[in-house]
């Protein structure tokens, strides 16, 4: 079936990989990619599929309103997949207008042009789909119970080497939201709009909450690619506070997969947790990571250990993160596809092989480039 879909922030970490795989998987697909290109999106990602005859990028923020009714108008559009948020904690802390405006009222200003076009439609809201991408944060933190790890309870192929818990609860679809930083709060928020635009309108709404994303492309703020590059660079690795908060990663392009699923098989109106059940301590985390560079790099085993630097804590840091996502393997059938391995030896790999996609990031150069390209329009 033809489908005109619509990708908003596909231009960052995650959705680069949402729309790569559904450009290259649903031929007869439109992929529109809606991005605003801030600081964290970047073309450079998807130049394997840009030149693809169902791609189209449109340069545009979703806060405005008159503009989302228009490109949903224009493209009509039949579903969205909406990833465009502020995503980075740590800016939150500092400037929490800027999540609110984005994660809140851009999602609003989605959310209500999709509602007006589609009920302008003879068919109103058949065959439509609004599926927002949402991430743990907003359920709180978990208590760290077990600060040396317990054997976890679920197992699946992305489990970690030790197959460690840090606590005994998870984080289930029921779970009472409960969010602490600026980010999450917003994206609790945004989750309640969307819920609301199903409760009240009957708009076919789905909402995902997955745990901590990590492969090729994510913006280098972010723990994982930020110490890949230090390490390289030789640079301090700033771990907050003692290290001690625990994170449940998955790797991405298992996230663009249950999102594929989900958009095409899941149940109007649900809700689904995405996660590995992959918990890692930070410190841990680090030290992999530091062995796997260092190999890679041909560097002696704990070379770069002495690069460790406790720096003050992130204000209000979440203790730990946890999903149990075994509605969605039960009901869909996904799992990961990837051990958590496997998955750090690609991403390190990715991110040595891939250092002039960093470099361009951390001089400046991308930004220039779509400063100069969009100068006129
Ligand atoms: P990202 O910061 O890498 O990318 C966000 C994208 O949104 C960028 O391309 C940016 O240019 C775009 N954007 C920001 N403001 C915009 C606006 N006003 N209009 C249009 N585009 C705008 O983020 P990410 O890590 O890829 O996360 C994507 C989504 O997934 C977010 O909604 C995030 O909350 C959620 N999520 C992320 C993770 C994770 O670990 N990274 C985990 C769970 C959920
Ligand atoms: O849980 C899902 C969330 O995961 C997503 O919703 C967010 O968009 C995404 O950014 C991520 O949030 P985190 O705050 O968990 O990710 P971050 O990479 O910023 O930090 C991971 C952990 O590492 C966290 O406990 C803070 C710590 N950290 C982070 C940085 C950047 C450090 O110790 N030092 C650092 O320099």
């Amino acid at each position: 079936m033809k489908r005109n879909i619509l990708v908003t922030g596909g231009a960052g970490f995650i959705g680069s990989h949402v729309v790569r795989l559904f450009v290259n998987k649903y031929l007869n697909y439109n992929i529109i990619n809606l991005d605003k290109l801030t600081y964290a999106g970047n073309l450079a990602n998807l130049r394997d599929i840009e030149d693809k005859p169902n791609y189209t990028f449109v340069k545009a923020d979703i806060t405005e309103l008159y503009e989302m009714r228009r490109i949903v108008k224009e493209y009509k559009i039949d579903g969205i997949i909406h990833l465009a948020a502020e995503s980075h904690v740590d800016r939150s802390i500092k400037d929490p207008f800027t999540f609110a405006r984005t994660n809140v009222m851009g999602t609003l200003a989605l959310l209500q042009a999709a509602k007006e076009y589609w009920e302008s439609l003879p068919e109103k809201y058949e065959g439509k789909r609004f599926y927002h991408i949402s991430t743990d944060e907003v359920y709180g933190a978990l208590e760290l119970t077990h600060p040396e790890g317990v054997p976890a309870p679920f197992t699946t192929k992305a489990s970690s080497m030790d197959d460690m818990a840090y606590g005994t609860e998870f984080f289930l679809e029921t779970t009472k939201y409960n969010p602490h930083s600026p980010y999450s709060a917003s994206k609790a928020s945004s989750d309640h709009f969307v819920r609301a635009y199903h409760d009240t309108y009957g708009m076919p709404t789905i909402v995902t909450n997955c745990s901590n994303n990590y492969g090729p492309f994510q913006f280098p703020e972010k723990l994982i690619p930020l110490f890949i590059n230090n390490i390289r660079q030789g640079k301090p690795l700033p771990v907050y506070g003692k290290g001690e908060n625990v994170r449940d990663w998955l790797f991405v392009e298992d996230h663009a997969r249950a999102i594929d699923l989900i958009f095409h098989e899941g149940k109007i109106a649900d809700t689904y947790n995405i996660g590995g059940f992959n918990e890692w301590k930070n410190i841990d985390l680090i030290r992999v990571i530091i062995k796997t560079v260092d190999r890679l790099l041909g560097n002696p085993d704990g070379h770069s250990e002495k690069l460790i630097t406790f720096v003050t804590d992130r204000l209000g840091h979440d203790m730990r993160y946890a999903i149990d996502s075994r509605k969605l393997q039960s009901e869909l059938g996904w799992e990961p596809s990837l051990q958590f391995e496997e998955g750090i030896e690609k991403t390190v790999h990715w991110y040595l092989e891939n250092q002039k996609w960093m470099d361009n990031i951390i001089s400046g150069e991308y930004e220039r480039y779509y400063e100069e390209m969009y100068k006129n329009k």
